[in-house]
């Protein structure tokens, strides 16, 4: 019989505490919360009393059950108030000699049998139990942000945690409708220790001006499905938190992927440590409030405007997947299109796929079939590059090989008109090599679309060291015309999507490795714990291990980053021809 926790204390109620306390009365536990003083009990009460407003007014919850609720959470500034809890939750800052304070308070005034749960994201749970007098109950409770709403829970146990503890609360954590997995303690979990190096990269991107803060969250919500951009994320957590938490993984691994960027190390120390406060890398209506108002960073329209070149019509070279999506894409929008390939044949069967691509949005509904033939009237196919001569803009998407690319645009220099825009969409090779093999590297820039380019939104436009500020505003223009999201980035390996998303998928191959947790609870940790779309293994399937295998690679030798040296197991899986999805294996088994 798992232990009923009908009265359970939450000591510390910021952005977690309040958020635990919340859940936990709305599933009908009797809470009593503790804070420092009496100012940070009032704080505490505001959040909790805002945020079950905030759940009346989207219909998540009535009027009577938010009093029912309330009703059940009483506050105190004395810790003694939680003395008959059976379970009492810690969600104090990630400070050690904080956490380990309470705990031993704690500790000499809760009954003999009572449990104590940490919400210590980063710091070890054993190290926290140690000083408690009752290692054995101690056990880590890492629920996600906010609280009431993440339905997934890390419960951490350590080699003395007793495995009554361990089932009790995972049964607690189920009644509180959430999905828990059981993992060791090792510096950051699951979730935390993928995720914590992703959002240091991204403030590093910041720092270093490789991209704005605008572009750096766009990439990841356009080009990957992210609820929200990793410094939207920071500012959720709180840059403090996160802050310390980096600090603390740096200190256990010894990854200098953790060691926290100067950059937050600053933030911190001048208050600016998200929305909690008001302002973090964004800056928010009010403290505690979720949206965003302009400030000094804010893009300006003027910064933006200047001459730009006509565009009317375009070529597109190549008659793979992505050549054909973005014919459609031009087309679409209303350009002539030419697409090249290397023979009539082939060019006419590149039209042919794009045809069959808008027969499909026909048949589903979505698109006239009058429509349709006016977007297939502006496809020209030719089997020459000659035909080339008269467009303003030339994408080319033909094999990811650099001298065939070099090749490739030497000959556009020759054939192109002065001024037209030479784009590539490559994924992983240095635009800036491209711009190098013709006369004109002003007019040179990288579009990285991403797969299916129909659909997807994102596209980064890549600019060199050479690049003409008229060709990035022209082809900028162009992308808000055709209707994608673009953000612009420096010619740098992975761009701004791969270059934050690999290393993250990298990092859960080694997780595996280590036998730390299974593909299932590492999937579900970032799919049901950070709102993905998939989870890592599901997400390296889809994209094939030998795609993912050669990014990582391309970043490893641009950046030398120990941490980013392709996981052994990839290599491995790789060289046995699983592949993921595309051949029946790859992490998981599609072959039933
Ligand atoms: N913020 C997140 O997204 C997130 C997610 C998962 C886990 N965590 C972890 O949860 C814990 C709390 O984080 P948070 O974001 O809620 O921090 P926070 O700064 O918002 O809240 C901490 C609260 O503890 C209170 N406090 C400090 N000393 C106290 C004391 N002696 N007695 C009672 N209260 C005291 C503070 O007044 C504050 O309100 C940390 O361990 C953090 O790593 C945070």
């Amino acid at each position: 019989m798992a232990r009923d926790f009908s009265k359970v204390g939450v000591v510390g109620l910021g952005t977690m505490g309040s958020g635990i306390a919340e859940v936990l009365a709305r599933n009908g536990v009797q809470v009593v919360g503790v804070e420092k003083d009496e100012a940070a009990v009032q704080r505490g009460q505001a959040t909790i009393e805002a945020s079950t407003q905030r759940a009346v007014d989207g219909l998540k919850l009535t009027a009577p059950e938010r009093t029912d609720l309330l009703t059940r959470i009483a506050l105190s500034s004395d810790l003694s108030s939680v003395a008959d809890c059976q379970l009492v939750i810690e969600a104090l800052p990630e400070k050690l000699e904080v956490k380990v304070d309470v705990l031993r308070q704690l500790h000499d005034l809760l009954a003999h049998d009572a449990i104590l749960g940490t919400q210590a994201s980063a710091l070890s749970v054993t190290e926290l139990s140690v000083g408690t007098g009752r290692p054995q109950q101690v056990i880590g409770m890492q629920f996600f942000n906010p609280a009431p709403i993440q339905p997934f829970m890390e419960i951490v146990r350590t080699v003395v945690t007793e495995p009554d503890v361990v089932e009790d609360v995972v049964a607690l954590a189920e009644r509180l409708g959430k999905e828990p997995v059981v993992c060791d303690d090792s510096p950051g979990f699951i979730a935390n220790a993928l995720l914590f190096g992703y959002l240091n990269h991204a403030v590093t991107m910041l720092e270093t001006k490789y991209a704005t803060r605008e572009d750096i969250d766009a990439a990841m919500v356009y080009g990957c499905g992210y609820p929200m951009g990793p410094l939207a994320l920071l500012d959720l957590i709180g840059l403090d938190i996160a802050y310390e938490g980096l600090e603390t993984m740096y200190q256990r691994s010894g990854d200098r992927l953790h060691s926290p960027a100067p950059l937050l190390k600053h933030m911190v120390s001048a208050g600016l440590i998200g929305r909690k406060v008001g302002a973090g890398f964004y800056t928010y209506e009010a403290p505690g409030s979720s949206t965003v108002v302009a400030d000094v960073n804010t893009p300006s329209d003027e910064a933006a405007s200047g001459s730009v070149r006509d565009v009317s019509s375009v070529g597109v070279v190549g008659s793979g997947t992505m050549a054909t999506g973005i014919v459609e894409v031009f087309a679409k929008a209303g350009f002539d299109t030419i697409v090249v390939a290397r023979t009539d044949e082939k060019a006419a069967a590149a039209k042919a796929k794009v045809a069959k691509s808008l027969d499909r949005a026909v048949s589903k509904g979505r698109l006239a079939e009058d429509a349709r033939d006016e977007i297939l009237a502006r496809v020209t196919p030719a089997g020459s590059r000659e035909a080339l001569a008269d467009c303003d803009l030339v994408v080319e998407a033909i094999a990811e090989e650099l001298s065939i690319k070099q090749e490739l645009f030497a000959d556009l220099d020759r054939i192109c008109k002065p001024g037209a825009v030479l784009a590539t969409t490559t994924s992983s090779l240095p635009v800036i090599q491209c711009a190098a093999a013709t006369s004109r590297p002003g007019d040179v820039i990288g579009m990285h679309f991403f797969n299916p380019a129909p659909i997807m939104k994102l596209v980064e436009v890549v600019t060199t060291v050479s690049t003409d500020p008229e060709v990035t505003r022209t082809v900028l223009g162009l992308c808000r015309t055709t209707k994608k999201i673009p953000v612009t980035c420096s010619d740098r390996a992975g761009f701004i999507v791969n270059a934050l998303l690999f290393p993250y998928l990298n990092d859960a191959v080694s997780m595996l490795e280590a036998h730390y947790a299974t593909i299932e609870d590492i999937d579900t940790a970032m799919k049901v714990g950070c709102s993905l779309p998939m989870g890592p293994f599901t997400l390296l399937d889809v994209v094939g291990l030998d795609v993912s295998l050669a990014i990582q690679q391309t970043l490893y030798s641009q950046f030398r980053a120990s941490g980013w040296k392709p996981a052994p197991l990839l290599e491995h899986l790789v060289t046995a021809g699983y592949l993921g999805r595309k051949t029946g294996r790859g992490f998981k088994d599609y072959s039933s």
